[in-house]
């Protein structure tokens, strides 16, 4: 399917992003572990959280949705189901760490996804698991399916190669059903939705942090107890209005309840030092996460250089940073992000390829891109590339085009943000 998005429109009013993806996921799977009830408001209606629900009740997990929309998981039981097949669909949160927690509570089962899901790299989990003493088979070089058979598994002391949540988070989940202690060490700071959730639901996490790395630490056979918890709007879905908001001329955005925590706030952090004005409002706490209100307005822009250990806090939102890098006076380098190109598509490459067709000077590196701005963006075909983050980030440069933009292949978006296409619509006037 196709979408016509035209440029030269008006951009103003106010939005509650759809709950955060990454916490989303957590809550579901921590829930299946804990004792008692985890009472979930706000859950997105993302088909990549559906996925990580789908596989959690062929696991034999209860999850129900009352009426409101709240989601209630487990009460204790279920993890019962040996040998079944978890379809984790296009969701490399659900695959990576669902092979964790199965591995953790020794449940046999095989994890597949699609076809974009079965070329993502997952020797990255596979790896440490094996070191822990998991059983996986997996296809090729590390590829999906993956077989997991029940073993018992030991704690490790793991020094992550790439910056990667997903894989601190399998290695955690794993480390709860392990004997002894588990370590994880990141010398960059990633996502740390996993610790935090842990924390709140009773679990002793130990951080420690030196100049070098932070090692986050967990013991075997601790015990998740059932919160109720209100899951915070999603910043890398915030993340396509606030870029909006800073190249739409005289645009304003109130972005209502979005997620802020620290490890997921390079958008703002980059947004702003390009010159953007973002009003942080309203913070306040929900479940040991920070929660606030945005305000974006437009302001002109400045090029500048990406990479290092902010990399991790905005990786999700470099597509639509080189939207925002097209509209910036001067040279925006974006460095030390191989990891897009292990994506939902290679997004170096579907970034570069799709702005190309619009007008933008930008240039494919290997661990990133060069934009040169400010461009002048003329509507064109583009194609989403089977990637909901391109499709998102094509709407937005599209705004900032003359004449129209047909996005191909738009309704990838239902991955992590279903409404977002009318949601730009209620906005733009
Ligand atoms: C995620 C972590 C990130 C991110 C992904 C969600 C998570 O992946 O890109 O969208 O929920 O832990 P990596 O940990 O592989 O970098």
């Amino acid at each position: 399917m196709e979408i016509t998005i035209d440029g030269g429109v008006k951009l103003r009013g106010q939005l509650r992003m759809p709950g955060d993806k990454s916490i989303a996921h957590r809550a579901l799977m921590f829930g299946a572990l804990a004792e008692g009830r985890q009472i979930i408001h706000g859950l997105p209606g993302s088909a990549d959280v559906a996925s990580t629900a789908r596989c959690l009740s062929a696991l034999g997990f209860e999850i129900t949705t009352r009426a409101d929309g709240t989601v209630v998981v487990g009460n204790g039981g279920g993890g019962v189901a040996t040998g079944c097949l978890l379809d984790a669909g296009n969701s490399g949160t659900s695959a990576r760490l669902l092979a964790g927690l199965t591995a953790g509570r020794r449940l046999s089962c095989t994890i597949d996804g699609d076809d974009s899901l079965r070329r993502r790299p997952m020797n990255r989990i596979v790896a440490p698991l094996r070191l822990m003493g998991a059983s996986i088979s997996a296809a090729g070089d590390g590829m999906l399916p993956l077989t997991i058979d029940a073993t018992d598994l030991t704690g490790i002391d793991y020094r992550m190669p790439v910056a990667s949540a997903q894989v601190k988070s399998a290695v955690l989940l794993a480390g709860l059903g392990a004997s002894g202690v588990t370590t994880v060490r990141e010398t960059d700071v990633s996502r740390n939705h996993t610790e935090v959730m842990l924390r709140a639901m009773g679990v002793d996490v130990s951080l420690e942090t030196t100049t070098r790395e932070t090692a986050v630490s967990v013991t075997g056979g601790a015990n998740l107890v059932g919160v109720e918890m209100d899951v915070p709007g999603d910043i890398s879905s915030a993340a396509f209005f606030l870029a909006a908001a800073a190249i739409v001329p005289k645009a304003e955005l109130r972005l209502q309840h979005v997620g802020v925590n620290p490890t997921r706030t390079g958008i703002i952090s980059v947004l702003e030092q390009m010159g953007a004005t973002i009003t942080v409002e309203n913070a306040r706490e929900s479940g040991g996460e920070p929660v606030a209100d945005l305000v974006a307005r437009c302001s002109k822009l400045k090029g500048i250089e990406i990479g290092g250990a902010l990399i991790p806090r905005l990786i999700d939102e470099l597509p639509v940073l080189a939207v925002v890098a097209s509209q910036a006076e001067g040279e925006t380098i974006v460095r030390d992000a191989t990891e897009l190109r292990h994506k939902e598509s290679d997004r170096i490459a579907t970034t570069v390829s799709n702005l190309v067709r619009l007008g933008v000077d930008i240039t494919e590196r290997p661990d990133g891109f060069v934009v040169k701005g400010p461009c002048r963006l003329s509507g064109a075909r583009v194609d989403a590339c089977g990637d909901h983050r391109i499709s998102m980030a094509m709407a937005v440069a599209a705004l900032a085009a003359s004449g129209s933009t047909v996005i191909e292949n738009y309704e990838v978006v239902t991955i992590s943000y279903p409404e977002f296409f009318s949601d730009l619509e209620r906005l733009t006037v």
